[in-house]
């Protein structure tokens, strides 16, 4: 079936798969605050993404206007690590059900999330989106990496064959109120502000922080993606996938600065270079998607202040344990 283009309003039905993580969360939060009234979402319990013929028939009967795919396996350089078999098959099948799913139930628009580790370890930087597939991914988290490549691929193969208005978005590292503080699966900067948190309460005179310190990251919060997201479901309808960053970087000793200056953890920083460093560098060229008519708003400083004031008002429901 050829998807005509339809334009996304306010009246526009939208499924937001993964609506109760970090993005999806955020993402179905500024589209309630930007008036859309038809938004339809299900918990992993009650539809499993990985599960074909389910899918199937929740998208035949709701036939949406548009889908927005955050729902996926997630995780840091440990959960990536010592579970790839769960990271590449259960991301391979959530993404493949839904994107053949949403294109036979006629959807007009779908946005499939990828991230910046789809990118070359050794990419110049900053990375552009015409680095993918030029050279060796981080083997670190390369089974995730692989999983989000064949996503993207597979969205821009159904437009090309079947006309299916499917667009494909790279965020850089997000934060942000919602995530994920597990020490086993974490992102740096969550699994942080945890550390540092601990640390300060226990009164500890040193914190050591995994890796040497000298990686330089770029992190985005979740909220500024979310409006970026929304931006690009009303205006955008291309092949190219897109980088959805801040536009600058920090080193990890920096980032660590930050969250001890928030946290008021008076303690040594040390690091531990036993730890893997992962990639050296991993800034997102936004130029496409300045050209596109998006700048994000929330400052790194002012984000990580943000987030640890949701987390200490959150302790009993954060995500602590996953
Ligand atoms: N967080 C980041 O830094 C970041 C950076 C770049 C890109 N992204 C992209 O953003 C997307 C979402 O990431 P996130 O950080 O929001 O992850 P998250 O907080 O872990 O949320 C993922 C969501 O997917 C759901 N899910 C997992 N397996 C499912 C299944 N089999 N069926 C149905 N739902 C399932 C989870 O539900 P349960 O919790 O109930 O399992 C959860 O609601 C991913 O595509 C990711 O690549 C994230």
């Amino acid at each position: 079936m050829t998807t005509t283009l339809r334009p996304i309003n306010q009246d526009s039905k939208i499924y937001v798969a993964g609506h109760r993580g970090l993005v999806g969360g955020a993402i179905l939060k500024a589209l309630q605050q930007q008036g859309y009234r038809q938004l339809l979402v299900r918990s992993h319990a009650d539809l499993d993404l990985t599960e074909q013929s389910p899918v199937r028939a929740f998208l035949e009967r709701e036939r949406p206007d548009a889908v927005i795919m955050a729902a996926a396996r997630v995780g840091g350089i440990h959960a990536n690590n010592t579970r790839p078999a769960e990271f590449i098959r259960d991301n391979l099948l959530m993404q493949d059900n839904i994107i053949d799913a949403a294109h036979r139930a006629g959807v007009g628009k779908f946005v499939f999330l990828g991230s910046s580790c789809i990118y070359p370890k050794l990419s110049p930087q900053p990375i552009k989106e015409e680095y993918l597939l030029s050279g060796a991914l981080e083997p670190t988290n390369e089974w995730y990496a692989v999983a989000k490549i064949a996503g993207l691929k597979m969205c821009q193969a159904y437009r090309r064959q079947y006309g299916f208005n499917a667009i494909s978005l790279m965020p850089t590292n997000l934060y942000g109120p919602g995530d994920n503080f597990d020490l086993q699966s974490s992102h740096v900067l969550p699994a942080l502000i945890r550390r540092f948190h601990e640390a300060t309460q226990r009164g500890d005179d040193s914190l050591a922080v995994w890796g040497t310190g000298t990686p330089r990251r770029e992190f985005l919060h979740v909220e500024d993606l979310a409006e970026a997201v929304v931006h690009l479901l009303k205006t955008y309808d291309d092949e190219p996938i897109v980088n959805i960053g801040w536009g600058e970087d920090v080193t990890i000793r920096e980032l660590a600065e930050m969250i001890a200056a928030a946290t008021g953890f008076k303690g040594r920083l040390l690091f531990d270079a036993s730890k893997p460093d992962g990639t050296p560098r991993k800034l997102l060229d936004t130029s496409r998607l300045t050209s596109l008519g998006f700048r994000p708003k929330i400052t790194l400083k002012d984000g990580i202040h943000q987030t640890y004031a949701w987390f200490k008002q959150h302790l009993a429901d954060a995500r602590l344990t996953v």
